[in-house]
């Protein structure tokens, strides 16, 4: 062999003894542990194990970033910009649980979820129930159980129109600012009383008070076989009165696959606003060539 050749064959050794020693050094505290397959790895892999486990690999920092509980979410009492922070945590949490935490459905199909949160009552509830008869419309309304004590007949009468009916939790606390204990007692109340009107199917959906829930929260209750249902458009109507500015809203927002947010309880002038906006709604988003269907059937492409 020529002496090129020895020193080919020399360096190509050196290198890998560098890339050893140097690889060695910048991991010197290497910790091994045992996985539930009982195979040891590094720390490294350890973490991306770990962040694979809950589903959240290169999304940790958004997740740690995240503020919650704020009054800056949804429905509050402050006038001021009431949707923009409340979308910049969705997203997050769409993010993060793309199968849990649902805003919208993926679809070119011209189908809308119409979503009515707060009921029933005795005033309101009815009258939304009227006008979708009168066209026809069908959709969701995430009721609160203590609501469904007082208000059984209504409730009925969603079921019996073929609405959806789910879950709102008991009382309408805000999730972010319970414990995990009470959190689930809110769910599970209400689940207890839906569970004599409707399929399970049905009140295995889930929107929280407020919109927003801790990524705690979120395992917790995907464990337990519930969707999140968000929403991709807020009509505003629990902040704006005027029918006119709720339709605006929710007319120059529509797209395939929206969820949108209304009320049909609650408010200082039982929704009139609500009710008002909502013939001209229907009316223009069916001219459109939009469908009105459940979350249920929209989500999954009934
Ligand atoms: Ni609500």
């Amino acid at each position: 062999m020529k002496i090129s050749t020895y020193l080919i064959i020399f360096f190509i050794i050196l290198l890998f003894a560098l890339g050893f020693v140097l690889g060695y050094n910048q991991n010197p505290n290497a910790t091994k542990f045992q996985n539930e397959n009982n195979k040891f790895i590094d720390h490294n892999e350890r973490q991306i194990y770990e962040e694979r486990q809950i589903g959240i690999t290169d999304q940790q920092e958004t997740k740690n970033n995240i503020v919650f509980g704020t009054k800056t979410d949804n429905e509050t009492e402050s006038e001021k910009a009431p949707d923009v922070e409340y979308y910049k945590k969705a997203k997050v949490l769409q993010n993060l649980y793309p199968d849990t935490f649902i805003m919208n459905h993926q679809t070119f199909e011209k189908k809308i979820a119409l979503t009515f949160d707060d009921g029933p009552d005795g005033k309101t509830t009815p009258r939304i129930l009227d006008t979708l008869k009168e066209y026809n419309v069908t959709a969701t309304f995430f009721v609160l159980g203590k609501n469904v004590k007082l208000y059984p007949k209504i409730v009925n009468r969603m079921i019996n129109e073929g609405h959806q009916v789910a879950n709102h939790s008991w009382s309408h606390l805000r999730p972010t600012e319970l414990s995990l204990e009470e959190f689930l007692l809110e769910i599970d109340s209400a689940e207890e009383i839906l569970q004599n009107y409707i399929n399970r199917l049905e009140f295995f959906y889930y929107r929280p008070p407020y919109g927003l829930l801790t990524p705690e929260q979120i395992e917790e209750i995907n464990y337990k076989g519930y969707k999140i249902i968000s929403w991709s458009i807020d009509s505003l109507d629990w902040n704006v009165p005027e029918p006119e500015k709720i339709q605006d809203k929710v007319i120059s927002s529509v797209h395939p696959g929206a969820i949108i947010l209304m009320h049909s309880a609650g408010g200082k002038d039982q929704r009139e606003g609500t009710i008002k906006a909502l013939p001209g709604i229907i009316e223009n988003l069916t001219k459109q060539g939009y469908e009105f269907v459940t979350v249920h059937n929209l989500i999954n492409e009934i």
